[in-house]
Parts: C-alpha cells; structure tokens; sequence
C-alpha cells in the first residue's frame, strides 16, 4: 500500500537534514521581520498568544498532512496530486491544491526577494560602521532614504535574486544540506546575542509586557486573521512547498516528531526576535506599530550601541539573508520541481525562468516604497500589501484548509496509517479531528468572522 520510496529530484540524507532544510524553509524573514511588525501593528499580547495557538491547532496537523501527502506521491505537489487523485479515484478539482500553491509562490517569491535585498543592504552598511553610534533618528532616515531609491533597492533585488536562482539550479538538496548545517546554528547563537542586548536594555520589561500582556480589547476579526495568516506565512505552509520538501523524506521518519521539532524551533526564533526587538523599541522611544521597517531600524541602532557591534551587526544581517535564502528556495521548489517533470526540463533553466518572473512581479513591490506609495491595488494601500494580503491571508489558509481535509479524508486508512505510523484506534481519530475538522474549521471562522466584521 505504500507509494514509492525515493523521489527522481533526490532525496534528503537522513531525517535530521530534513528537520533541518523545513526549519531553513520555516525560519526566515517571516520570523525576523514579519513577526515583530505584525504583532507590533496588532497591539502584541493576545496576537501573540492567538499566534501561538494557531502555530499548535492548525498550523502541527496541517504540516503533517503536507509532509504526508508529499511523500506518499513523491513527486511535485501538482504532480502528486494527480497522482493520488487517480490511485484513489478522487475528484479532479483536488488538483487545486497544487496549482493555488504555484500561484502563491511566485507572489511570495517576488516580495520576497525585495526584502531579502534590504537585508543584503545592510550587511554594508552595517560593515561601513555607517550606523555605529546613530540616533533612532538617523537610523530612521537612512531606511527611509534607501527605500526612496528605486534604483537600489532594484539592485539589492536583482542581487539576491541571482543568488537564489543559482543555488536552485545546481540542486536544492547539496546546496541547501550544506546551507543549513552551518547557518542555521550561526543564527541562533545570534539571536541569544541581541537577546542579551535586549535583556540588559532600558526597554526590555515594557518589551515583554508588550508581547504577553492579555489584552483582549486589541483583538479585532484583522488581527486574528493577521494572527492566523501569519501562522500559515512562518511555518511555509497552504502552497505546497513543505508537501515538495516532503517528497524527499526518507520513509522511516516520524511524521509528528519532526513536524514538532521544526514547529517548535521556527516559534522559539520568531518569539526570540519579538523579544530582542521590541525592548529597543520601547528604550528609543519609537513606535512598535511602525510597518514592515521596524526591523531595519532597531536591530541597526542595537548594535550601532554595542561594542564590536559593526562586526555583530554585520554577521546578523548576513545570517538574516541566508535565513532568506533557505527560505527563497522552498518557495520555488513545487513549481521547479513540476516544470521539470512536466518538460523533462533541465534545473538550470527552469531556474531562471521562474527566476526572471518573480524578479518581474518584484517590481510592483519595489515600486510600493516609492513611485507607487499612493496606488492602492484592490483595496489594498499598495502593491506590496496587496500581494502579502492575496497570500498569507487568502491562498496560503485556503490552501491549507484543502490539505487538511485530502490528508485526513481523500486517503484511505491505510496510507494515513502507514504515514504516520499509526494502527487506527484512538490516535487516527484524533489525526481526523485536527487535521480533518479542527484545523480546517479554525481557517473557516476565521474568515467568516472576517467578512463579517
Ligand atoms: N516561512 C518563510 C518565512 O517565515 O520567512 C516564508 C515562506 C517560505 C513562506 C516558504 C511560504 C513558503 F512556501
């Protein structure tokens, strides 16, 4: 009953290399960035705890019915999709699934990369000592000038596209084994570095307070859906990219273990980088509601302050970029991955094709800190918003809702059981309850509620 056991793109070394290449996928910007300003946006103390339980009720089984289904099929989402489409005899639509995950990952792909760039920005300047000493003012200007410069941040853009375009095309699974091996371990070391700056500042109880205070009033239906979307964003899950990564898994894994570790490690970073960023907030007086920028201003006037900071703050935007890049690649790898079965293409070529489409659609976010400011797109204050609204909060849950139901309904029992190790009884019921109805009705109501608020 069981699918096949290898996957013609290669198959990851060992159960660990598959922790760690999901966790390089999971750990990136969305937790270093993206957190921090959202919570920051969304009052802190219930968004994150909302956060938290999304990550533990949606975001666990969710996860495991992607790394189930990808790697009963092997293959790429679309392609494994279909495939068990017409081993079970399923309902074609299904194939949805792998086709929203396509259109989502070159929409992230393309902001993606944009912000990553600015990551790249500040290695330079960080290793210029352009911000040693400066004031929360003269950090907030410097960000605010680069951003008014098209032609920079194009340049930032087009350089860490390149990069991830080459690490693709000479094969995920190497390059990216050898990546997170040594990066992975260097950003953590890092993160308990600016932690410990954090903890020794001003600011760090009104920080914590900030992130764990119970504060219902702030919890509006945005905020839960931000809450919600922001799970699905940060664990890479609804389009396909942990099911692809899935399809290299060697059999005898535990699903739910490594599931759990990789949950487990993208939450203490993202929780880690509230808590080192926000204690600057507060001690400099600025404002944690600032948008996608609050990042680029703190941890720079962070280690502006510290000694050896130049050299600290260097090697954190440098790991902040490969945390990127690990990232960057899952989310081009379902739609890599189906080119090249589809087309008997080579890597290479797909690579840049898919490379030089997003870096098309990137410019719309780009142009989202500038000439275009003032465009709204769709209701959306700019292009930028746009594409991160269409993604964490439509495709990436929706997406997700779908997975959750084919992985605990569409299979029969015994591919669950294989899967996952388990022999009916209690804990198959439990894995149709999270993954069939908990998970995919928490997506539900979150909507509705949504709507209607
Ligand atoms: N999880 C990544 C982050 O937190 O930065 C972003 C991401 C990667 C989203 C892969 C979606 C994806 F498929």
């Amino acid at each position: 009953m069981a699918g096949p056991t290898e996957s013609r793109h290669g198959m990851w070394s060992n159960r660990w290399l598959f922790v760690l290449a999901a966790a390089g996928s999971a750990v990136g910007l969305g937790n270093i960035w993206k957190f921090p300003y959202i919570a920051g946006e969304n009052g802190g103390g219930a968004f994150v705890i909302l956060y938290l339980l999304c990550i533990a009720f949606v975001g666990i089984p969710i996860m495991m019915a992607e790394v189930l289904i990808g790697r009963e099929g092997r293959q790429s989402p679309i392609n494994t999709m279909r495939h068990l489409i017409k081993q079970h005899h399923r309902h074609p639509a299904w194939v949805l699934i792998g086709w929203a995950g396509v259109a989502a990952g070159f929409l992230i792909l393309s902001y993606y990369v944009v912000i990553a760039g600015w990551a790249l920005y500040y290695i330079l300047q960080m290793g210029s000592g352009a911000l040693e000493g400066a004031t929360a003012e003269q950090a907030g200007a410097l960000f605010a000038e680069f951003l008014d410069s098209p032609i920079e941040l194009i340049f930032w853009q087009t350089l860490f596209m390149v990069l991830t375009v080459y690490i693709i095309s000479r094969g995920v699974i190497s390059g990216l084994e050898t990546a997170v091996r040594w990066f992975m371990p260097m950003l953590f070391l890092l993160m308990a570095v600016l932690l410990g700056y954090a903890v020794t500042s001003d600011g760090w109880s009104q920080g914590v307070e900030f992130m764990f205070r119970m504060d219902f009033d702030s919890l509006t239906p945005d905020a839960v859906l931000a809450a919600m979307g922001q799970a699905f964003f940060t664990l890479s899950l609804g389009m396909g990219a942990i099911m692809a990564y899935g399809a290299y898994v060697p059999s005898s894994a535990s699903i739910f273990s490594t599931v759990s570790i990789i949950a487990g490690l993208d939450t203490l970073v993202a929780v880690v980088a509230g808590l080192a960023i926000f204690p600057i907030v507060f001690a400099n007086g600025l404002e944690p509601s600032q948008g996608p920028g609050l990042m680029f201003v703190t941890v720079p006037l962070a280690f502006g302050q510290m000694p050896l900071g130049a050299l600290f703050g260097t090697l954190f935007f440098l790991l902040v970029s490969f945390a990127a890049i690990t990232s960057a690649i899952s989310i081009s790898e379902p739609a890599l991955a189906y080119l090249v079965e589809e087309y008997n293409a080579r890597r290479g070529r797909v690579a840049i094709s898919l490379g030089v489409i997003s870096w098309i659609l990137g410019l719309g976010t780009v142009f989202s800190f500038n000439y275009w400011a003032d465009v709204n797109v769709l209701g959306q204050p700019t292009f930028f918003d746009f594409a991160s609204f269409v993604t964490d909060k439509v495709l990436l849950p929706i997406g997700g809702l779908f997975i959750g139901l084919f992985g605990a309904w569409a299979l029969p029992k015994t591919v669950i059981g294989a899967q996952l190790g388990i022999d009916g009884g209690f804990r198959a019921v439990l894995w149709k309850l999270l993954a069939g109805a908990v998970a995919p009705l928490a997506v539900l109501v979150v909507f509705v509620n949504t709507l209607l608020g």
